[in-house]
């Protein structure tokens, strides 16, 4: 049987969540923003091993139920694993979103680096609209890549040789147009919300800002190097043959192509435990409520 992708990356998804939010920020949107203060039943679209929930259930009041939904059968098990030990009501399901059909019953429906790997986006928050009880809530944790990328800073180099925005940003709205997945859709959701009928839309930018400091010991930034490292900041771009022909059946010109692989060996070269590095995921989180309103009668 073939291997799923996403069950072969529980350690990324384990060693990359630390880098986005505070503890104290998910805290704040879930007393104060979204004042979550009454037991609710929650899902979580591309729930992975349940990353969310493990953050979201401390913070909810006690009775809540959390129900994760992945195509992975790993991740799943994983989730299962991980939530058996725990104090916590959840159920977990293996499934396909874009065939799976649920029932609409959770007060909230949420999300995290999931839609943009949607090639119907728009579709798939619609299932989630769909999932919630009138008045129910819609949260979605998404990316913004290319505002992630203005947010580094590496000390020693301009950020114009290591990063070139330009033609990243061409390159993710090539490939956002071409297959549909959009690594810029937190930005988007507002809109995208909007249109689908949704009210009292708000959207956040995560709050974690990661300083990866030369001055203080190496074992205490080794997690954090990690965590960018999975992320591939600074991972040798290879072949530059290979490299430059994947750019190019990308969209991408063969100029720019052979300028993003030096970009690219360059940060490769740079970067190390001893680098000085601020970076920040600026992750958007959009959340709205549905309002189905009254039939007329
Ligand atoms: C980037 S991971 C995010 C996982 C988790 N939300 C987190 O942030 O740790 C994307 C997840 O979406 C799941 N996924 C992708 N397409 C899916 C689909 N059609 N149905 C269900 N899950 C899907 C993957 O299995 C993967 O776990």
């Amino acid at each position: 049987m073939e291997e799923y992708y996403w069950d072969n990356k529980i350690e990324y998804l384990r060693k990359t969540r630390d880098a986005y939010y505070n503890d104290d920020y998910l805290e704040f949107l879930v007393k104060s923003v979204w004042r979550l203060n009454q037991p609710i039943s929650i899902i979580d679209y591309g729930c992975g091993y349940g990353y969310l929930g493990l953050k979201l259930l401390p913070l909810l009041p006690k009775g809540t139920k959390y129900t994760g939904i992945d195509k992975g059968n790993q991740l799943i098990s994983e989730a299962r694993a991980v939530f058996g030990t725990l104090p916590y009501e959840t159920e977990f399901i293996v499934g396909d979103i874009t065939e799976a059909e649920l029932e609409c019953k959770y007060d909230v429906a949420l999300c995290h680096a999931f839609l943009m790997h949607m090639t119907d986006p728009i579709l798939v928050l619609k299932k989630m609209v769909d999932s919630v009880v009138d008045q129910g809530r819609i949260i979605c944790f998404e990316a913004n890549w290319i505002s992630a990328m203005a947010n580094t800073y590496l000390a020693g180099v301009d950020q114009s040789k290591i990063t070139d925005l330009g033609i990243l940003q061409k390159l993710y709205e090539d490939d956002a147009k071409r297959n549909g997945k959009d690594g810029n859709i937190g930005i988007k959701l507002p809109r995208y919300f909007s249109q689908l009928g949704l009210k009292d839309i708000g959207c956040r930018v995560s709050d974690k800002v990661n300083f990866l400091d030369s001055n203080v010991d190496q074992s205490l930034k080794q997690k954090m190097c990690t965590s960018f490292c999975e992320d591939g900041f600074g991972a040798d771009p290879g072949e530059q043959d290979i490299f430059v022909r994947r750019l190019i059946d990308r969209g991408m010109s063969f100029e720019d192509a052979q300028r993003q692989y030096q970009t690219e060996k360059l940060l490769a070269s740079l970067f190390n435990i001893q680098s000085d590095l601020v970076s920040a995921a600026t992750m958007k989180i959009t959340f709205g409520t549905v309002c189905r309103g009254q039939a007329k009668g």
